[in-house]
């Protein structure tokens, strides 16, 4: 069966001072639980203090951003190699506000992918529709396109490492969260081309996430799905509501995970 995640990006909010406040009560409130994992998302100038305060606790810390490049003249950058080596273990690949507002494209996040499972660190690789898309029903065929450009050439072997999220980006920040049908029929989707890439068995573990406009209101619903393996949370991590979705993820009991593709 697979873990359910919870998993918060904060996208850029909250200095180091701020940081180290809510990671101390994350690590107070979220109840450890062998049965679900929580990640925070944090910006690159809080990952360190932020991976001190939570280096005892079961919460884990990702980044949100990284270069492909592991040293140079690179202004600004930071790489997954320097995430490793400060205990980073988790990043963001490909979210849609990177795609659009800075200029990510297919090929870059295939590199970061690759880039990532070199240095042992678990990408979570973002992919999503826009409306006109979703309007014009090109959103299976273009999830798939995303999908595959990102894994060209990624062994079977390390592939399994990788954690999806699927986040229409229409529902991200909107307030329109995607119902549970459709949300399930993109993971399931996607599961299906993780079939067709590597194989059923890989398919079947691999972790997707929903994400767009999660609140405590519609997670449970959404991480009931048979494909849908818990949330990729923006607006709501910063809140106290994403306590409490880390602490009721742990308590719904999720029918059993069969792969079904
Ligand atoms: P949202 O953001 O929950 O605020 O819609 C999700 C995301 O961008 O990862």
């Amino acid at each position: 069966m697979r873990k359910k995640i919870v998993a918060g990006n904060w996208k850029m909010n909250k200095n180091p001072f701020e940081a180290i406040e809510i990671a101390k009560k994350l690590k107070n409130e979220i109840k450890n639980n062998n049965d679900s994992e929580t990640i925070i998302f944090v910006p690159s100038i809080d990952l360190f203090c932020v991976s001190e305060i939570l280096k005892a606790s079961q919460i884990k810390i990702g980044a949100q951003n990284f270069y492909f490049e592991n040293n140079g003249a690179y202004t600004g950058e930071i790489s997954a190699q320097m995430l490793k080596e400060t205990g980073i273990n988790y990043a963001l690949v490909g979210h849609s506000e990177r795609r659009i507002l800075f200029g990510e494209n297919d090929e870059m996040i295939n590199k970061k992918i690759a880039r990532a499972l070199e240095h042992q660190i678990t990408p979570v690789l973002c992919v999503g529709e826009n409306l006109q898309q979703r309007e014009n029903n090109l959103t299976t065929e273009f999830i798939r396109m995303q999908i595959k450009s990102a894994l060209k050439n990624i062994k079977l072997k390390n592939a399994g490492k990788i954690i999806i999220a699927y986040e229409p980006i229409w529902a991200i920040g909107t307030g329109k969260t995607a119902d549970k049908n459709q949300a399930q029929e993109i993971c399931y989707e996607i599961r299906k081309v993780l079939g067709e890439i590597y194989n059923l068995n890989l398919a079947s573990q691999i972790r997707i996430l929903y994400g767009g406009s999660v609140n405590l209101k519609n997670a449970d619903e959404l991480f009931e799905m048979q494909d849908i393996d818990g949330g990729l949370i923006g607006g709501a991590s910063l809140k106290e509501d994403f306590i409490s979705i880390a602490n009721n993820i742990c308590k719904t009991n999720f029918a059993d995970m069969e792969i079904h593709v």
